[in-house]
């Protein structure tokens, strides 16, 4: 099963999860160092990501790791409160640029290509304190941050990530309140922070395309989370209405904005005028973009980045809030089918990546995709031995296979989360995604490849699987 030729394999970190070094050489606050040292178990043990991996002074470990698997691209994000303390070019800290200099000069050393997130959730805390993603100046603010990236590391960097997972971070920060600022709150705030990332995301682009493009001939972006969603009952049409909806309120919320017209989609919006009715709102609790604001975010995008990790059942339910980062009016219940595998909130269904990429080339318009995520998380292993997770990668890649073969898609990179076990956010150190193993406890952060590193090693040395 050999993968097209140049075929992209990679592996992501961000930058939160993995540096440490969290007031190390001039580096800002950021909303996640606030959140985890205001403690009160928000996090998972009160852990937070002050050490992490220590990859801040460890690069070279993880520069190892890398080369240990021979990846074709490493997706990493830029701490912006590292490069930019209080979040604005009023100063600049050289020591950050170097920290990432260093990085970008090493991958392209030894041939592998860095696609570089400018935003995986970390905002300095000084804009943060000015309103954060609730304010209408963040675009501003997020813009000149990423002119900035553009022009320090743009010659050498040509894969750009504006914003990771915008859906995930809107509804975790402003529904749950279970990421910073710990906003929870059914009603305007999650949509408001949704229309102001879209909005720093095509601003950006914009930015990207007339001040950089022609010298610098990158790509830019922004990765969405999407899990698969199939019906409870596939006879059923209301569920099916309700799997629309659920991809509606979670991708197309999204990338129909950015790919096809400048504005969220018309089951979005008839959705939540309806239950702002419901609960007495006198307007839709969704914003509008304005006709300008539509012909500035129509277009945005170079590629179309994806992130996969499950499958779930869905039903129709009448006021039902959003889970798994679904915006609060969508009305459905998610659920897995008691025959998968499940691995804390990750189901293994590895076909629903293949119905997930067939999806997104059917509705944008076959755009060239990147898997910028996808994973399998366990708790503290007993061996480095993860064979049974490894099995959960190779199928994963047959249906990438069969989605490039048989469905023509469009598929040009993949990356596994993560290259290594990291800071996973609310769950601290208790969820591990990497490929290689860290020891939190031991002061060297030690990196002991798992099987699966091992075994995805082969196949990228064979750009494919054998048999
Ligand atoms: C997606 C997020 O981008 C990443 O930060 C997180 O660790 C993984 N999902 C796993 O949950």
């Amino acid at each position: 099963m050999a993968f097209p030729a140049g075929f992209g394999w990679g592996a992501a970190t961000s930058a939160y999860q993995v540096e440490g070094g969290w007031d190390a050489d001039g580096k800002g606050p950021c909303v996640w160092d606030t959140f985890t040292h205001q403690g009160g178990e928000r996090v998972f043990k009160n852990q937070t990501g002050d050490v992490a991996c220590g990859s801040y002074t460890l690069w070279e470990e993880d520069l190892k790791c890398i080369k240990q698997l021979g990846l074709t691209h490493y997706r990493f994000s830029l701490s912006w409160s590292r490069l930019l303390p209080d979040g604005t070019t009023g100063f600049i800290n050289q020591k950050g640029i170097d920290y990432y200099n260093k990085i970008i000069d090493d991958l392209l050393a030894n041939g592998v290509r860095p696609i570089v997130t400018l935003y995986h959730f970390d905002l300095p805390q000084a804009l943060e304190d000015q309103g954060g993603w609730l304010s209408e100046a963040i675009i501003e603010s997020f813009d000149k941050y990423a002119r900035f990236c553009f022009s320090t590391f743009g010659d050498r960097v040509k894969q750009w990530i504006t914003i990771n997972e915008p859906n995930i971070f809107a509804v975790m920060a402003y529904e749950f309140g279970v990421f910073p600022p710990g906003v929870s709150n059914v009603g305007t705030k999650a949509y408001q922070a949704a229309h102001n990332l879209i909005k720093a995301h095509a601003r950006s682009w914009h930015s990207y395309d007339s001040l950089f493009r022609k010298e610098q001939k990158g790509m830019v972006s922004l990765s969405i989370f999407a899990g698969w969603a199939e019906p409870a009952d596939p006879y059923s049409a209301s569920d099916q209405e309700a799997v629309k909806r659920a991809m509606a309120f979670q991708l197309d919320f999204f990338a129909k904005p950015i790919f096809i017209d400048g504005d969220y989609p018309e089951v979005v919006k008839s959705q939540v005028a309806l239950m702002s009715k419901k609960q007495g709102y006198s307007s839709s609790r969704l914003p509008e973009f304005t006709e300008e604001e539509k012909r500035m975010i129509k277009g945005t995008a170079d590629f179309f980045a994806v992130q996969y990790y499950t499958t779930r059942l869905v039903k129709n339910q009448e006021n039902r809030k959003g889970e798994l980062g679904l915006l609060q009016d969508v009305e459905v219940e998610v659920f897995p089918d008691p025959s998968w595998i499940s691995l804390s909130w990750v189901c293994v269904v590895p076909w629903g990546i293949r119905k997930l990429l067939k999806y997104i080339k059917d509705t944008y318009n076959n755009p060239v995709i990147y898997i910028t995520e996808n994973g399998f998380p366990q708790g503290d292993p007993t061996s480095f031995d993860d064979t049974q997770r490894w099995e959960y990668f190779r199928q994963t890649f047959q249906e990438l296979f069969k989605a490039i073969q048989l469905d023509k898609v469009n598929l040009q990179v993949y990356c596994a989360w993560s290259l290594l076990d990291n800071f996973e956010w609310n769950r601290g150190y208790s969820s591990r995604f990497g490929l290689f193993h860290v020891d939190f406890e031991d002061p060297a952060r030690p990196r002991v490849p798992y099987t699966s590193a091992k075994e995805y090693a082969k196949i990228i040395r064979n750009n494919g699987l054998e048999g």
